[in-house]
């Protein structure tokens, strides 16, 4: 188990999403969940996102994995990143159970590193919020003002950006944690070798909201309603104000009837941008089989990363479950909310959970589609 070293509350007010900050020792006698050997065989696979970034001098080469072996990259000035480990490596939940009083919607993933002195990504700016915890090995960071920071070399398309002046530099060492906003340009420079771990958070932007209610409204056959109006402007080349105001308020109207917006949100939030490990058996059970499980003590997990996800106040009773809707119209709240925020049940939870029918179809269904499976942990 991690337990965070913070005053949740008043990070809360004073830094998140709006300044950085290093919390020394945020993590006391903190345990790396993964070896370096460990994340080199996770970068192996096709399905793992990854990435090789070697420092040569002033430019920095990106090399896309999957990776067969990593010989030729010596000794320093490299470093290996594999995103979405918490999907692929279940002892790494406890550490993002720990970053858990943010809302999962919020959640993006959990990136490792594994970098060799002087190995680095560069200065360079994220457009989300990072928590970066550093494991075994010290890694010196800087992080500058959220001003707007010019492109390397004068080049738009570089994700890099020119060296700046530090607010922040420090020398994280084993338990510490910095915490960076968007916005704020930053740079780590690995002085031994060292494992760290990046907590990242993403919100939706105007173009991924646009993009869900247009799918929501073709997949449902919605949105036909046009603009009319009682006046007309006197200049027939004219756009009126009147006219401009009532078209996009065809748009707000939209984005104010919660039937509508609730769906585009518990369906885009309740998405994962990275791949998840989707455990299909080979034969699906029946709810004997499951009763059967649970009574022998097996419990039941989320797969890692998966959200499950509930609206308050939503207009109906159901879940959003990786990007799809879930009715549960006869499920008591308090039973939606444990489902939501709870990624494992043991076996007498289980069971308690599969008295409402509905809930035992639905877990039936969700072991059945691979997005959660059974545990053999005897409760
Ligand atoms: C890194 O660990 O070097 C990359 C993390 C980041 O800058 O967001
Ligand atoms: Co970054």
């Amino acid at each position: 188990m991690y337990t965070l070293n913070l005053d949740i509350a008043q990070f809360l007010k004073e830094h998140w999403q709006q300044k950085p900050v290093v919390i020394k020792g945020a993590f006391p006698d903190f345990e790396d969940p993964i070896s370096a050997d460990e994340l080199a065989g996770l970068a192996c696979e096709e399905e793992i996102t990854s990435r090789i970034v070697v420092t040569q001098k002033d430019n920095w080469e990106v090399i896309q994995g999957p990776f067969e072996d990593y010989d030729s990259y010596g000794e320093t000035h490299w470093q290996l990143l594999v995103q979405a480990v918490n999907h692929w490596y279940p002892d790494s939940q406890p550490l993002v159970e720990a970053f858990r009083f943010l809302p999962d919607w919020r959640f993006d993933d959990l990136m490792v590193s594994f970098a060799t002195p002087s190995g680095g990504v560069g200065p360079h700016v994220d457009n989300y919020d990072v928590f970066i915890i550093q494991g075994e090995g010290e890694r010196r960071w800087t992080v500058g003002a959220n001003t707007p920071q010019q492109r390397r070399g004068g080049n738009p398309n570089s994700p890099l950006v020119e060296d700046f002046e530090p607010i922040i530099d420090v020398v994280l060492e084993k338990g510490d944690v910095l915490y960076i906003p968007p916005g704020y340009p930053h740079c780590g420079e690995t002085l031994t070798l060292a494992l760290s771990y990046s907590i990242g958070y993403r919100a939706p932007s105007q173009q991924e909201l646009a993009s869900e209610v247009a799918d929501y409204l073709l997949d449902n056959n919605l949105g036909q309603q046009r603009f009319t109006s009682a006046t007309e402007p006197a200049n027939p080349g004219v756009i009126s104000q009147d006219h401009q105001l009532g078209i996009m308020s065809l748009l707000s109207q939209l984005a104010q009837d919660p039937t509508s917006y609730q769906v585009v949100l518990g369906k885009l939030l309740s998405q994962n941008r990275f791949e998840l490990d989707i455990c299909e058996g080979e034969e699906a059970y029946n709810a004997e089989d499951l009763q059967d499980a649970f009574e022998q003590g097996a419990g039941v997990n989320r797969i890692g990363g998966l959200k499950v996800l509930r609206l308050e106040n939503d207009t109906q009773s159901r879940l959003f479950i990786n990007g799809e809707i879930y009715e549960l119209p006869n499920t008591p709240e308090a039973v939606l909310t444990q489902l939501s925020d709870l990624v494992s049940f043991d076996s007498d939870s289980a069971m308690a959970l599969c008295e409402h029918a509905e809930v035992q179809a639905l877990l039936l269904q969700l072991i059945n589609q691979g997005l959660y499976y059974l545990s053999d942990d005897e409760a």
